[in-house]
């Protein structure tokens, strides 16, 4: 009978069946023998193996150590456990802080390169995909590594900016929106390549118009719309463009009840990656500030995507979003029931409504030394989110300067 035993109860007069190393360089010849003296016990306690299996019917047993076949059943129970419910485990191989700082860059670098794109269309040039690549794979990297980093970076915008700004935040949102629906790799590449290129369009359109404060003209608002078009007509001329990448551009102005433009698709005849487009864009787009209106703040703006999505969006689709963003998503401000304002910083995937808050400010009207409180250990508890506007707090400082 073959057992499995810890190498410490191994002994002189014992016969290895299996030194249980094949991943260790030796120079045992076999790998059946027996112990017959000290020195060969002393050679296998040097290979500094933890388990090995004996056969006992050549030699000493220890009495209560299991049989290779309890050790196997011991395994298919593991294997079992595993293919029914696969371990949920976050690598974090990066800290947030370390994270932050290579955000920051990123973020630069893609509005930057998003801006030198949209000239170039504008000056009649075909996209180059391989010039777009590299950047789309650093910023799937950064959400997969560590989404709290990006995410609230990508929210602030100014408003000469806005468009390049606002494709790199629908990036950067769609591949934390993918990957919370377990979409492979590869399509979330592919989304987040059409995220990116969505409003290409936009490059046809004037930017007078493009920043036009005021409430557009029926033929303005018609020409507006036209960049969804002018994206599809773009895109398709772009070589190596995906279906997937296609489908987010051209329908990220459909919407679920049918009332969207520019094709009035309705239901599931809009594919899963436009209807991801739709949720993303309006919500990038109502929580940034423009020229025409104030950005809300994202809890309140997930609250709108929910009573939309009665009508305009998928409430499934909608449900999963707020997942993957949390109740109060990351560079939100909220009122802690101690009467304190603070950022939060970090979310937690199993208590939504407790995530890592950064401490900054008291309602009586005075800012505090900042400290790092995580909710779940904490007395205190978030009451509300909060306007930074109200309180003349400068997100851009709390936000880009922890960064
Ligand atoms: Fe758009």
């Amino acid at each position: 009978m073959i057992k499995l035993i810890p190498i410490s109860r191994l002994a002189v007069g014992m016969f290895v069946h299996d030194l249980n190393c094949d991943w260790i360089e030796h120079n045992f010849i076999r790998n059946h023998f027996l112990i017959n003296n000290e020195k060969t016990l002393q050679r296998v306690l040097a290979l500094n193996i933890k388990e090995i299996y004996i056969d006992v019917s050549k030699g000493g047993d220890v009495a209560e150590a299991p049989t290779q076949a309890e050790a196997e059943r011991q395994i298919d129970v593991q294997i079992e456990a595993i293919a029914h419910n696969p371990p949920d485990i976050q690598l974090k191989p990066v800290t947030l802080g370390e994270e932050k700082k290579r955000a920051k860059k990123l973020h630069a670098e893609a509005n930057r390169i998003v801006h030198g794109m949209m000239n170039d269309v504008r000056l009649g040039k075909q996209i180059e995909i391989e010039q777009i690549e590299p950047v789309v794979e650093r910023i799937v990297n950064s959400i997969f590594q560590q989404q709290d980093a990006l995410l609230p970076l990508a929210r602030l915008k100014n408003h000469d900016e806005y468009t390049f700004q606002h494709s790199v935040s629908v990036c950067a949102l769609m591949t934390s929106f993918a990957r919370a629906l377990d979409l492979s790799r590869e399509v979330i590449r592919e989304i987040a390549i059409g995220a990116l290129l969505h409003d290409t369009g936009k490059a046809t359109i004037p930017d007078a118009l493009l920043n036009k404060p005021g409430k557009l003209t029926d033929a303005e608002f018609d020409q507006m719309k036209s960049h969804v078009v002018q994206s599809k007509i773009i895109l398709e001329a772009t070589p190596g463009i995906s279906p997937v990448a296609l489908a987010v551009a051209a329908q990220h102005h459909e919407r679920f009840d049918g009332t969207g433009y520019p094709n009035k698709l309705k239901g599931e005849d809009i594919s899963l990656y436009g209807q991801m487009g739709a949720i993303v864009d309006v919500y990038d787009a109502i929580t940034s500030n423009r020229c025409y209106h104030k950005g809300m703040p994202p809890t309140e703006a997930l609250r709108k995507l929910l009573e939309w999505s009665k009508f305009h969006f998928k409430p499934e689709l909608v449900q999963v979003f707020i997942r993957t963003l949390g109740i109060y998503p990351t560079g939100s401000l909220v009122r802690l029931e101690s009467g304190r304002l603070a950022i939060v910083e970090e979310q937690h995937a199993d208590q939504l409504v407790q995530p890592t808050v950064n401490v900054i400010f008291h309602t009586k009207g005075y800012y505090l030394t900042p400290e790092r409180v995580d909710l779940r250990r904490s007395q205190d508890r978030i009451v509300g989110h909060e306007d930074f506007e109200q309180w003349e707090i400068d997100p851009e400082k709390w936000v880009v300067a922890g960064a």
